[in-house]
């Protein structure tokens, strides 16, 4: 099990840190807790040495003889700062050193994760914005707050990530996941897009952002910075990622033109519908008296990774779409799939057999990822995060 340097900082959020030292501790991990002197304000030391069954100290003046500031980042397999505020990033991305927590961040030679949490202002400050380039730049990862309820009445992006999710993010990390996606700005797109009918009913399909969810944290765990556009997605967020709800089609569209634009990767594992209705209309739509039912016109919908291929400037983002394809008397699941890579323009195109209710809303998956030169590869069956991986390496190799 790992040795790990639980780091917090002074901020409101800190009493959920107790939660993330639990999850790790139960999960037969060691934990050092290192506080900064403002978090004390919020978590006293003697929760931490409860929880922790080890020794807390906030500065480099006790226990000299062990030389703390220095053994305590050596040792570790892991350094996580949860909640990271503004000023523990500031510090850590300027090489300050003037307390335990920030002279461990100087000696750690093993992966060093952030979780930040602060008032939407001070996340959207241009200084801690150079801030997290900076520490992404050197390898660092540092996980997008949550947005909602923050300290007071006040709500917006900044809210530290749940427990379990920073939890998640961890493990990825202490799997020693290569951070070779580091640096790079990543957009998928989840769920199934809705078509209003009338104000309560719609068209709708089987996808349940699964495949887009597990995308966007195996992307994370690699090191990118990631946006997902989630098209009515129920499952929890994964944590360290930007999601952008959306409902239709159009909206889908109008976001991931929005994220892709200066994205390395993007990936539409979204199923937006096909069709949508004519017209919407305002009041629900009543049974008739002579039973007879209504007619709907259906148009169809852009076609949103068409217009990505189509949309890219010289920067020239890996675009990976998805087919969920049946074979039929025609054409083979892959003949169909080869026609549909050729349609689209992208340059991989993984390809789910849906026959006979495989694939959605399913754990496992199982696949082939065609590439624009010819490449053929098949997954092995296995959890949709391993296929996320495999999406990811052959992005990856596409890359620059
Ligand atoms: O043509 P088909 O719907 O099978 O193509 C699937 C791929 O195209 C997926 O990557 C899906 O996200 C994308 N798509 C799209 N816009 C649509 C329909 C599908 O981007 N209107």
């Amino acid at each position: 099990m790992a040795s790990i340097v639980l780091g917090v900082s002074g901020g409101i959020a800190s009493y959920k840190a107790a939660e993330l030292l639990r999850l790790l501790t139960e999960s037969g991990h060691s934990v050092r807790v290192v506080p900064t002197e403002s978090s004390l304000h919020f978590v006293g030391a003697a929760t931490w040495e409860a929880l922790s069954g080890q020794p807390v100290q906030v500065g480099v003046f006790q226990n000299v003889e062990e030389v703390p500031h220095v053994r305590i980042g050596q040792s570790a397999d892991l350094v996580l700062v949860a909640p990271a505020t503004a000023n523990t990033l500031a510090k850590a991305a300027h090489g300050l050193a003037d307390d335990l927590l920030t002279n461990t961040l100087l000696t750690a030679r093993c992966p060093v994760m952030f979780a930040p949490a602060m008032h939407t202002e001070m996340w959207e400050n241009a200084a801690t914005q150079a801030n997290v380039e900076t520490l992404r730049s050197r390898g660092h990862v540092v996980l997008e707050p949550a947005v909602g309820r923050l300290t007071g009445v006040d709500t917006g992006k900044g809210r530290l990530p749940a427990p379990a999710e920073i939890y998640a993010a961890a493990v990825n990390v202490l799997a020693g996941r290569e951070q070779d996606l580091m640096g790079r700005r990543v957009v998928v797109s989840a769920g199934g897009t809705r078509e209003f009918l009338d104000p309560v009913r719609y068209l709708g399909n089987r996808s349940s952002g699964r495949q887009g969810f597990a995308l966007a944290e195996a992307a994370v765990a690699r090191g990118a910075s990631v946006t997902v556009v989630a098209a009515n997605v129920s499952l929890p967020r994964p944590a360290g990622v930007d999601v952008v709800d959306v409902v239709s089609t159009e909206q889908l569209r109008e976001q991931m033109h929005l994220a892709a634009a200066d994205a390395d990767a993007v990936v539409m594992a979204a199923a937006p519908a096909d069709f949508r209705p004519a017209e919407f209309v305002d009041a629900k739509i009543k049974k008739t008296a002579d039973g007879v039912a209504p007619q709907i016109h259906l148009v169809e919908n852009p076609d949103i990774l068409v217009e990505l291929v189509a949309a890219r400037t010289s920067k020239r983002p890996v675009i990976v779409g998805f087919a969920a394809e049946t074979g039929d008397a025609t054409a083979s699941v892959i003949e169909h799939a080869r026609a549909k890579l050729a349609r689209k323009g992208c340059d991989l195109l993984v390809v789910n057999d849906v026959s006979a209710g495989k694939v959605f809303g399913q754990e496992d998956s199982e696949a082939v990822l065609l590439g624009a030169d010819g490449s053929v590869t098949q997954f092995a069956h296995g959890p949709k995060s391993d296929l996320a991986h495999q999406v990811w390496d052959a992005v990856v190799q596409r890359l620059d």
